[in-house]
C-alpha cells in the first residue's frame, strides 16, 4: 500500500544491480510513493545487471557513474538534475565492494592496494557524492541522504574482512558531513545498518548463509529483508523524519541489542557437544581469521 510519502520529491539512487539489490527495492518503493527518480550505477554494473528494466518500471533513465570518480559524479549530477528538473530531495548511497574479499585475501593478509579500493568504493565514494552535491548545490533544503551500513562497523564479525573498516569510515563520514550540511541547509545525513541480506554483495561474504542463520536466530523480529529496508528508507526520505541526522540507525530486527537468544542457544541443545565444537575450532587454519 502506498501513502504518497514522497509525492513531488526528486531522488537519486545509487547501486541497483539486480532485483535482489536493496537499491532496486528502494527505487520501486520510492516510485510507488510518488517520487521522480534518477538511477545510477558503475558502468560495468550497468552492462552486467538489468538496471534498464528497473528504469522502465520507474519511468526514468540510468546515468552510469563510477562513484569513485569525481568527474563521473559531476556529470551525473548535471544530467540527473536536468532529468528531474531541479535539485534532489533525497539520495541513497547503496554501494559496497571489497576486492580483497573477492580475491580471497584474509584480514591478516590484506593487499593494501586493494584495501584502498575497498575504502574508496565503499566509504570515500560517499564523501565524494556529498562534496560534489554541495559544490554543485544539488540538494534541496530539508533533503535527506542515506548510506547503507552493517554492524561490523561496531562489532567484529568473522569473515567480514576489510568491509568492517569501510563501514566504520562510512558512518563517520555521515556524522562529519551531517554537521556541515545540517547547519548550512538543514540537510540530514544518516546511515542505516541493515540485517544480513541475500544480495550479490552480501553473498560474496565468507559463510554468509551461516551469518544469516545466526542473525535470524539472534533477532527477536527476525532478519529484515531488502523490501523492509526499502520501506524504512522511504520514511527517512519523507518529511516525517526531518530532525533525524548524523545517526547510524539499526534496521536489524533487534539483533544489535542482543547478547544471546533462545534460538541461538538451541543450536547447542541439538546434540552438539560444546567441547567438540571447541576442539574443531582450535584446529582451524590461522588463515581463516
Ligand atoms: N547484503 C547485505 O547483507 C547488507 C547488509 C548491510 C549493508 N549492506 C550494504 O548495502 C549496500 C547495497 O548492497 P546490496 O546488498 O544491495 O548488494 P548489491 O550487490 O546489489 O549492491 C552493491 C552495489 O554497489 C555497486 N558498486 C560497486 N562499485 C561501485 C562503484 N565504483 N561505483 C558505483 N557503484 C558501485 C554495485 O554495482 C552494486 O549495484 C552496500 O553498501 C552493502 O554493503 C548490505
Amino acid at each position: 500500500m502506498a501513502y504518497n510519502l514522497l509525492k513531488g520529491k526528486k531522488g537519486l539512487i545509487f547501486g541497483a544491480l539486480n532485483e535482489k539489490s536493496i537499491a532496486w527495492k528502494t527505487a520501486e518503493k520510492a516510485y510507488e510513493e510518488g517520487a521522480t527518480l534518477v538511477l545510477t550505477n558503475a558502468p560495468v554494473s550497468v552492462r552486467m545487471g538489468n538496471i534498464e528494466e528497473l528504469a522502465q518500471k520507474c519511468d526514468t533513465i540510468v546515468i552510469p557513474a563510477d562513484a569513485t570518480k569525481v568527474e563521473d559524479l559531476e556529470n551525473l549530477i548535471v544530467k540527473g538534475m536536468e532529468q528531474v528538473g531541479g535539485k534532489f530531495d533525497f539520495i541513497l548511497h547503496s554501494i559496497g565492494m571489497s576486492p580483497n574479499v573477492r580475491k580471497g585475501r584474509t584480514y591478516d593478509d590484506l593487499d593494501y592496494f586493494l584495501l584502498n579500493q575497498t575504502l574508496d568504493i565503499s566509504a570515500v565514494s560517499f564523501h565524494k557524492v556529498l562534496q560534489v552535491c554541495r559544490k554543485m548545490d544539488a540538494i534541496n533544503e530539508w533533503g535527506s541522504v542515506v548510506a547503507l551500513s552493517y554492524i561490523a562497523a561496531q562489532r567484529t564479525l568473522y569473515g567480514y574482512n576489510d568491509m568492517a573498516d569501510a563501514k566504520a569510515l562510512l558512518e563517520s563520514i555521515a556524522r562529519s558531513f551531517g554537521y556541515i550540511y545540517g547547519r548550512e541547509k538543514n540537510i540530514r545525513i544518516n546511515t542505516v545498518s541493515q540485517s544480513p541480506t541475500m544480495t550479490t554483495a552480501g553473498g560474496g561474504i565468507m559463510g554468509f548463509d551461516k551469518l544469516m542463520d545466526f542473525a535470524e536466530r539472534m533477532s527477536p523480529l527476525g532478519n529484515a529483508t531488502a523490501e523492509e529496508c526499502a520501506e524504512y528508507l522511504i520514511t527517512l526520505f519523507s518529511d516525517l523524519t526531518k530532525k533525524v541526522t548524523m545517526q547510524n540507525l539499526y534496521h536489524d530486527g533487534g539483533y544489535s541489542s542482543m547478547g544471546m537468544s533462545r534460538a541461538a542457544m538451541s543450536i547447542y541443545n541439538e546434540g552438539l557437544d560444546y567441547q567438540d565444537v571447541k576442539v574443531d575450532l582450535s584446529k582451524k587454519s590461522k588463515k581463516e581469521d
